[in-house]
């Protein structure tokens, strides 16, 4: 049985969503082992995140609803049996789990469609495929329109409450930044040419796994950092180069790290390497020392876009005036993501419900700009948020091509410049932080991120 808060917090999510929904009846199943190359071996299992939020359990074959109409919370499941429990030792039985989580009402899995029908039935988006089909046959809407019919209201109180975490989930969080922090400094210091990208990668995922459930997301750890999300590990680690790994720890209660550091394969930076890394270090701080409440992150990602282009433009890689740099967007050859995105039992924390949900408003609208419209997390910040801080500076040849045959935003990049740097690789670096009453605070303990302290610790086992 995967560890659970005390069952109050569980009762007292559920209450304060039924007072921003309403009516109607929400259903939440639970995630289903799913199958790697034939049904019983399957792949870590990993409980949906609404699931957890209201109703703990980690555990397949369930469904629950909260019935905004009538005031009750039920979970449906079946008691294994005897040949289950040959396999699998005792199990609890439904009614005992579900008492762990504040419910007292439970029923069988076959009563769950007559609950249903004839109600006005509220979702979430669908995101695993035989749970599309499940929704499908309990709602009668056809697989290809339940993402547009999943309930706007429903979403929207789901991601009021789960946005601001509360003692108990910061807590979690920053148990899963110690793991995270083990995974990136253990990596750090076998860090050398000739161990292969594989071995690192193998060691990061196995320190998530010791301490907690495993990774939040598949390693990204590449020796070409230009490429956002480099999942090939088939590299061998090369003097000259730098080593990019972007990696987080799920612990044992599913809350989600995410860190990114770049440093390089030698332990030594050159200069040429130290000045770009500075620029993206004083964007990684700057953001987080303008975190607090009542900022609205999109300004933030702002302030960091300035400072890239301040930054390109000392070194004569960008030239103009560097607010318009940041605002038009023409920085974003060099960083085309966003500055962060919420975390929490999710690594990307409640994409299943839509991004613009989770990081816009009414009152915050995307951009339809290269680079700005890649920024998952624009809106207000407000207390209990936590974030990520992931500025960054690449050089993508092939973005470089196509930006300079159309002279893109030549009035701000200094194309001759830019081709020194072709082969320069990508930088980015990534911290996880809270928004507390008055300001912020790092989740996690520190990593390794100054010039200094990677040169002291790159290599040193
Ligand atoms: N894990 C990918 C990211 O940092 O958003
Ligand atoms: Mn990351
Ligand atoms: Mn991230």
């Amino acid at each position: 049985m995967n560890p659970l808060f005390p069952k109050e917090v569980y009762q007292e999510r559920r209450n304060r969503l039924k007072q921003s929904v309403g009516g109607g009846v929400a259903v939440f199943l639970t995630n289903e082992e799913a199958p790697m190359n034939y049904p019983s071996n399957t792949y870590r299992y990993r409980q949906d995140s609404n699931f957890l939020y209201f109703f703990g359990l980690s555990l397949p074959g369930m469904a629950a609803v909260i019935d905004f109409d009538e005031g009750r919370d039920i979970i449906f499941g079946d008691d294994f049996g005897i040949d289950d429990i040959i396999w699998m030792g005792p199990q609890p039985t439904i009614a005992s789990l579900a008492e762990k989580v504040g419910v007292t009402d439970t029923r069988p899995m076959a009563k769950l469609a007559d609950y249903l029908k004839g109600r006005k039935v509220l979702f979430t988006p669908p995101y695993r495929f035989d749970n599309q089909i499940k929704l499908s046959a309990l709602t009668g809407i056809a697989i290809g329109n339940l993402k547009q019919s999943a309930s706007a209201e429903l979403i929207k109180g789901i991601v009021a409450l789960r946005s601001a975490k509360d003692k108990y989930e910061i807590e979690q969080m920053e148990n899963a930044g110690i793991i995270g922090a083990i995974m990136h400094t253990s990596v750090m210091k076998r860090c050398k040419p000739g161990v292969s990208e594989r071995e690192l990668a193998g060691l990061a995922e196995g320190v998530a796994l010791s301490y907690g459930e495993g990774i939040s997301f598949p390693v990204i750890l590449s020796q070409h950092g230009e490429t956002l999300h480099n999942h090939n590990h088939n590299g061998i680690l090369t003097e000259g180069n730098f080593l990019l790994m972007d990696a987080g720890a799920e612990n044992t209660m599913n809350y989600c790290s995410d860190h990114t550091r770049t440093y390089p394969v030698s332990g030594k930076f050159t200069q040429k390497q130290k000045e770009i890394y500075e620029i993206v270090l004083k964007a990684n701080m700057e953001g987080i020392a303008n975190v607090k409440p009542g900022v609205y992150y999109r300004d933030v990602h702002f302030i960091a876009a300035e400072i890239i282009a301040a930054g390109l433009k000392e070194l004569g890689i960008m030239k103009g005036d560097v607010k318009e740099a940041a605002r038009t967007g023409a920085y974003a050859l060099f960083c085309p993501h966003g500055l962060g995105h919420q975390l929490g039992l999710d690594v990307h924390d409640m994409e299943d419900l839509g991004e613009n949900y989770v990081g816009y408003d009414d009152t915050v609208s995307r951009s339809e700009i290269f680079g700005i419209s890649a920024l998952r997390m624009a809106r207000e910040l407000r207390e209990g948020f936590i974030i990520t801080v992931e500025p960054g500076i690449y050089f993508i040849p092939e973005l470089i091509d196509i930006w300079k045959s159309e002279k893109k935003f030549a009035e701000f990049i200094n194309y001759d410049k830019v081709e020194e740097y072709r082969h320069f690789g990508g930088i980015r670096i990534e911290d996880d932080v809270l928004v507390t009453a008055d300001g912020h605070k790092v989740i996690g303990p520190h990593i390794p991120k100054s010039v200094e302290e990677l040169e002291n610790t790159v290599g040193k086992e």
